[in-house]
């Protein structure tokens, strides 16, 4: 049996956010002139893309920018689904390695994050050395090249699963686009992976090199002190706004000072490096806020969590974004907008807006 190249792109998400996924693929594609249509399920946690014409899935894998999508965790190009039988399951998977664009960095075996494909992830630990052995008997595995494509295969069920590749660089460098971060034993709170995910996800190394000793920073509603913590833990003086505590371990650091103050309407003295801010509230009046720091020139770069509403989550996202756009539209300088569901996001999103220079 023969493979066939690439037909689709294959995009994991957050399960329950499949529709947002199709409908955030569907629109990046459009952007780059591609029409096509999406398969998923509910709760599923992935999607597929299909192009409606061939040779279109090589325009978007040349022209589409991973970053460009919030809702999907991982993008792999792929065929299939390949149907495998439990005696032999290498065949059919040997084939689709040798008709994809090979050799390959490394071997990701993979499911979809959902509870119902936590028992395949076993049956994946099993036969993963099984693969990994016949693969590098072909040749196609050459783990001394990290530029290389990765080869995933992505399984539904024991015997049925796609096979596709990504590119470093062009789609997450996680297995199951999971960012595996270790919880910090001082950190005051589990929210504090979600900006050290988003320090690590959304911005480039540049951007990442002005997290340093020196710089001032915001954070509002940071009690009890997580996102503080990653940014103190950089070296940087924190004012921390929140009316709850802060934790007595990181005021400590001398590097905080903790005002009660109503986040909504405190104004630093002076201009800041970073604002950060986890408050609670209406989309609409987050991304306002985030506007008016800007247009009053009081932070450079911001990072801010964005609450879903129930329904129409996809438009919310794709209007903060365009409000944030139209009114940074009018300021002097320019600023690159990225928002992303992140692994430790729940009914949320990320947004960083963050300088050119
Ligand atoms: C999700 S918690 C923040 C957790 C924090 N980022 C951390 O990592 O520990 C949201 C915080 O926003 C604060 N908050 C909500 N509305 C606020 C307001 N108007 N001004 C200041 N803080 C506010 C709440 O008191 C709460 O502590």
């Amino acid at each position: 049996m023969s493979s066939a190249p690439p037909t689709a792109l294959l995009l994991y998400c957050r399960a329950g956010f499949e529709k947002e996924c199709a409908q955030d693929i569907t629109q990046a594609a459009e952007n780059h002139g591609v029409a096509g249509w999406c398969r998923a399920a509910p709760d599923s946690a992935h999607v597929l893309f299909h192009p409606a014409q061939a040779g279109d899935l090589a325009v978007l894998q040349k022209r589409l920018a991973f970053a460009e999508l919030c809702f999907a965790r991982q993008m792999v190009s792929v065929s299939g689904p390949l149907r495998l039988s439990p005696e032999d399951r290498l065949p059919p998977l040997l084939d689709a390695a040798r008709s994809l664009p090979g050799p390959y960095s490394c071997l990701w075996l993979e499911t979809a994050d959902t509870n119902e494909a936590k028992e395949l992830s076993g049956f994946c630990r099993k036969f993963e050395p099984h693969l990994k052995k016949a693969l590098s008997e072909t040749g196609l595995l050459k783990p001394d090249n990290a530029r290389l494509p990765r080869l995933h295969v992505f399984f539904t069920d024991s015997t049925t699963a796609y096979a596709g590749i990504s590119r470093p660089g062009n789609s997450s460098g996680w297995p199951m686009g999971i960012p595996r971060l270790k919880m910090p034993r001082e950190a005051p709170s589990r929210s504090t992976l979600k900006l050290a995910e988003a320090m690590l996800e959304m911005l480039g190394e540049q951007e990442r090199a002005q997290l340093r000793p020196g710089r001032r920073a915001v954070d509002l509603g940071a009690s009890p002190g997580g996102w503080t913590w990653q940014l103190a833990n950089r070296g940087m003086k924190v004012t921390a706004v929140d009316n709850g505590p802060m934790d007595d371990a990181l005021m400590a650091s001398g590097l905080v000072e903790h005002l009660r103050a109503d986040g909504f309407t405190f104004r630093p003295r002076h201009a800041v490096d970073w604002l950060v801010c986890d408050m609670v509230d209406k989309p609409a009046r987050a991304v306002d806020l985030i506007a008016r720091w800007f247009e009053r020139g009081d932070c450079r770069a911001a990072i801010f969590n964005l609450k879903l509403p129930m329904k129409r989550r996809f438009e919310e996202v794709q209007l903060a974004r365009a409000v944030l756009q139209e009114r940074l539209s009018r300021l002097e300088g320019s600023w690159r907008i990225a928002a992303r569901q992140l692994y430790h996001d729940r009914e949320e999103v990320t947004l960083a807006v963050l300088p050119i220079a």
